[in-house]
């Protein structure tokens, strides 16, 4: 995996390959990209430009010429800024060293670790490369030691830099707001600096840490950049005068300035990257890093439970009576795992008041929630729990026992949002608060799952103990992290499902401790198919919790027929989330025959290779399919955006198949279709021409989805 031959070191992946050449007190970047065969590399290496504007090395910092962002910014202990990192050393390591305080990827890993030495200010860097041998992704990290007497100040120290010989890249971001996250946009490097990032204290629903750069032109090619991080980060992409360009991610360095003692280390939290010559590879590979190295725990692989949610049958009015009949009703569908959303606890009514007072509210349920859970279980569902453990509501005893528990600047007007405050989780007698009360919930519920929300973002940020200024962001996530980590230890067996108002901490962070996460907010079929398409691109969809909730949409007042809500529901993991009484006897019975269709195909829904087909954003179509890795069983979804008169004939291409088998392909039966489709053909015939699938609005679907999309799934099976 890792070869070292001279001064060349090749890390390898099934694959790709990093290679690095040291030279003298530099270490030069000389390929990342396609597996080359081991061999002479001098080439490479000749044309490896020396000038600073131009170098490709594997670390940059700045006060020596080069003028582009730099990976690390420091100010020396006698007020310098200028740095001069020389390369000492390349050691190999057998597994990966832990980053303090950081989640990180796991699992059977060879590490390269370059060690650079600033001689004049006594500082050591450690970059680190980690290559695993089942997926193309490298996980990179980069600390900083102060070895010398004096304090150092950290202005930057950024995860990954990547210098490539060329320019021609375009920077793909997943970017977006409440109710619309991860919308993919593409922005051309051309000369100067573009930049995405987060100053929120979340990885935000805005911009997401996970970057896809494509070469363009003749050789296109892709790499994707993720960070193993929750809080605010920072993605550049930097065209040269020189026509090179140099990707950077890392903690974002806006209000960042940590102090470096003698003696000290600052970890940055861990990068990957991943090439791929298509935008599918690339996926796949970022699907096999999550999958594989980042998702850990009981639910790992597992199955995974059909939620029912309450929050959009009642919102905060979910009373002992509602709640059972929601249960009796979900159950009775078959459904598996009943999550009693907010409004559970304290004196809550609204959403002004009772934050962190995670006792139960005995107006709505006399007997206790334990008892609730009970019942729950008596039905044959599994039970789950919400909480928004970093959350503080002025009007709670909490807070009028422990006012100096909530984060907000003295003496000044504080920004609510949700009418609540954050708790100063940089405080560890508030961590230790908020972790004995997650922990007694699940104790006394016996709760199976816990969905831990965050609906407010950081404003007024301020502790009254200790530096704020550069420190409080990243304190604030390694608290998160701490209290994550402990209560995950404690519960082993507990699903956790991270929630972020939606989707606003859809990141790699969290997903080390939760191996679920709420996707959006945003229910609606066609909105979802957007939401869903861009958070597919980086992210697989074991981790992707996707609802179907009832008509006209609460979100944006859409109508979507019941059974495009499930195909397009069912591309991740499924639940509902529905005021069922409302339902009709006919969409009940639907319900019911979309839970028996999920819980046979669910391996495969869950956890087949997703291959992305077509998407809304160009044309009419959204498809995807998820395969079985021997090929011989698939799913197919085939989505098609709008009615138009007189649109002729919806042909549809299917993707990774076997071309030499012989396919079944049947239509997963709709109540709102009346002719079951079949077919039979080889792949090839499926790859190449695909089929034809008539007009799929028919009168019953034109009739339900006047206004929106109309929606097949296809059971693919091999027949030989
Ligand atoms: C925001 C979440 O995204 C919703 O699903 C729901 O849990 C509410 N918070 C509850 O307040």
């Amino acid at each position: 995996m890792i070869f070292v031959d001279n001064d060349i070191i090749k890390l390898n992946t099934p694959s790709t390959c990093l290679i690095l050449q040291k030279a003298g007190s530099v270490v030069k970047m000389l390929h990342y990209g396609k597996k080359l065969r081991n061999g002479n590399f001098d080439l490479l290496s000749r044309n490896a430009s020396q000038d600073a504007w131009a170098n490709g090395y594997a670390i940059s910092h700045f006060g020596k010429y080069d003028y582009r962002e730099p990976l690390v910014l420091l100010e020396n202990s006698d007020g310098t800024f200028t740095s001069y990192f020389e390369f000492e050393e390349a050691g190999l390591l057998e597994s990966k060293p832990e980053l303090a305080g950081l989640p990180a990827s796991y699992g059977a890993a060879k590490t390269l670790e370059l060690t650079f030495r600033d001689k004049r200010n006594h500082v050591c860097l450690k970059q680190r490369f980690s290559v695993f041998n089942d997926c193309d992704a490298i996980a990179t990290s980069v600390s900083i030691v102060n070895d010398g007497a004096g304090d150092v100040r950290i202005k930057r120290c950024m995860s990954l830099q990547l210098d490539l010989p060329e320019a021609n890249y375009a920077m793909h971001t997943f970017d977006g707001y409440w109710g619309r996250e991860r919308a993919m946009h593409v922005t051309s490097l051309t000369a100067g600096i573009h930049c995405v990032d987060s100053k929120c204290g979340a990885s935000s629903s805005f911009h997401n840490p996970y970057v896809l750069f494509e070469k363009t032109g003749r050789q296109q090619e892709f790499i994707a950049v993720n960070l193993v991080y929750s809080g605010n980060h920072k993605e550049i992409g930097e065209v040269s005068p020189f026509g090179r360009t140099r990707i950077l991610t890392g903690i974002n360095d806006f209000c960042f300035d940590w102090p470096l003692k003698p003696g000290e280390q600052f970890d940055a939290p861990e990068a990957v990257m991943c090439w791929g010559k298509t935008i599918r590879q690339v996926t796949e590979g970022m699907h096999d890093f999550v999958s594989g190295h980042i998702v850990r725990g009981a639910y790992k692989n597992a199955p995974r439970p059909i939620v029912y949610n309450n929050w959009e049958a009642t919102y905060f009015d979910c009373r002992m009576d509602t709640v059972q009949t929601l249960a009796d009703q979900a159950a009775g569908l078959g459904m598996e795992l009943f999550v009693l959303d907010d409004g559970w606890f304290g004196k809550r009514v609204d959403e002004s008041s009772s934050m962190g007072d995670w006792y139960d509210n005995r107006d709505k349920y006399p007997d206790g929630i334990a008892a609730l859970a009970a019942g729950i279980r008596q039905k044959g569902m599994k039970f789950g729990i919400w909480m928004e453990p970093e959350m503080i509501s002025e009007d709670s005893d909490i807070y009028r026992a422990h006012p100096e528990y909530a984060m907000r600047i003295p003496r000044g007007s504080n920004w609510y949002q949700r009418s609540q405050l954050m708790l100063d989780i940089t405080k560890p007698e508030v961590r230790d608060y908020v972790v004995g009360q997650v922990n007694d919930v699940l104790s006394r519920t016996g709760a199976e799952y816990l969905k831990w929300d965050f609906n407010r973002l950081m404003t007024d940020v301020y502790t009254d103990r200790g530096s704020i200024y550069g420190t409080y962001f990243h304190k604030y996530i390694l608290g998160l992290y701490d209290m994550a980590s402990r209560i995950v230890k404690a519960n082993p067996t507990v699903l956790f499902e991270s929630c972020a108002s939606g989707g606003a901490r859809f990141d790699l962070g969290l997903m080390c401790f939760m191996p679920q996460v709420w996707t959006s907010d945003n229910t609606e079929a066609k909105d979802r198919v957007y939401i869903q398409e861009g958070s597919l691109y980086g992210y697989p969809e074991n981790v992707m919790s996707c609802h179907v909730s009832i008509c006209p949409n609460h979100q944006n007042g859409k109508s979507t027929a019941i059974e495009s809500r499930f195909n397009v529901a069912a591309a991740g993991l499924l639940g509902y989330e529905m005021d069922l009484g409302k339902c009709s006897q006919k969409e009940l019975e639907t319900i019911r025959d979309q839970i028996v269709f999920y819980k046979q195909h669910r391996e495969l829904l869950q956890y087949g290779r997703y291959i992305r087909l077509d998407s809304f954003w160009d044309g009419k179509y959204s498809g995807w399919m998820k395969v079985s890795e021997d090929q011989n069983h698939a799913i197919a979804t085939v989505v098609v955006k709008e009615y138009m008169l007189e649109d002729g004939d919806y042909l549809f291409r299917f993707d990774g198949l076997d071309p030499e088998k012989r396919y079944s392909v049947k239509m997963r039966p709709q109540h709102n279709v009346e002719k079951v489709q079949e077919y039979t053909a080889y792949g090839d015939l499926l790859m190449t021409l695909g089929l034809n699938f008539g007009n799929v609005f028919d009168d019953t679907d034109r009739q339900e989805n006047s206004n929106s999309i109309a929606s097949r799934l296809f059971v693919i099976e091999s027949l030989d």
